[in-house]
């Protein structure tokens, strides 16, 4: 089934206030073809970065969130609050939430709960450590990582999947085209087996690690991979827009 691809960019704890303006400015401006385009800066600048998109096909993501809807939860950031500013999509899983900030899987669930219940586009990241990888484990890991995701899910536009072996992030070592599809193919035959055969040919399964408008062209041509979630190539305008316009 034809699913449109949907780049997103994840720039973690980087820029000032001023790069995030003039990147997402740079970005909504040279944002054409077919694919869904988003980008998800640090929570202080979200205000000021889905101001500066305003007008354009660009959405406006968020890194995290807190599952609650509110209350003393010093420091925590909730779903409405995020709608608020203009976000529609939100990550949760990503792996340096769950190896450097230490979230536990039962955390990273009811924050993909939250996403969902809002009626927001959530973003689950899965992928294996290295280790894994090396003891066959790299199915298990994201089977239990899909496993953290409500039984039912209404509406598949909804639910991105993005993976990203640990291994291959920030480390300039991609998945190779095939070890990408394999792992692709198998989360969309988990997301079958859960939600039915339609529900998964409908969820973009995105690939995230290391992916740069060099090596883009071939991981987005496999046949289940449907977008991207980009690191470091998503901080400056030339290489992002490289690779959403990659994207067929
Ligand atoms: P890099 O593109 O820097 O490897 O980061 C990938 C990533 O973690 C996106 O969420």
């Amino acid at each position: 089934m034809a699913r449109t691809p949907f780049i997103a960019g994840n720039w973690k704890m980087n820029t000032t206030k001023a790069e995030a303006v003039a990147l997402a400015t740079a970005i909504a401006a040279g944002t054409k073809g077919p694919a869904e385009v988003g980008i998800a800066p640090p929570f202080v600048y979200l205000d000021a970065v889905s101001a500066a998109v305003k007008g354009s096909a660009v959405k406006v993501g968020a890194q995290d969130v807190y599952f609650e809807k509110s209350g003393a939860f010093t420091g925590e950031i909730s779903v409405a609050m995020l709608k608020d500013v203009g976000v529609s999509f939100v990550l949760t899983g990503h792996s340096e939430r769950r190896h450097v900030l230490m979230e536990k899987p039962e955390l990273v669930g009811k924050k993909a709960a939250a996403v969902l219940d809002a009626g927001l586009i959530l973003v689950h990241c899965v992928g294996e450590k290295l280790e894994e990888r090396d003891n066959g484990t790299t199915f298990a890991v994201c089977q239990a990582q899909l496993d953290e995701l409500p039984a039912t899910i209404a509406d598949p536009a909804k639910l991105v999947i993005a993976y990203e072996p640990v291994w291959a992030i920030g480390t300039g070592r991609t998945a190779t085209d095939a070890q990408a599809q394999e792992v692709h193919a198998y989360i969309r035959g988990a997301l079958a087996k859960k939600y039915g055969k339609d529900f998964a040919d409908a969820v973009r399964i995105q690939y995230g690690g290391s992916m740069k408008p060099d090596n883009a062209a071939g991981l987005l041509g496999q046949t289940d991979v449907d977008g991207g979630l980009i690191g470091g190539a998503a901080l400056k305008a030339e290489s992002f827009l490289g690779i959403v316009n990659a994207a067929k």
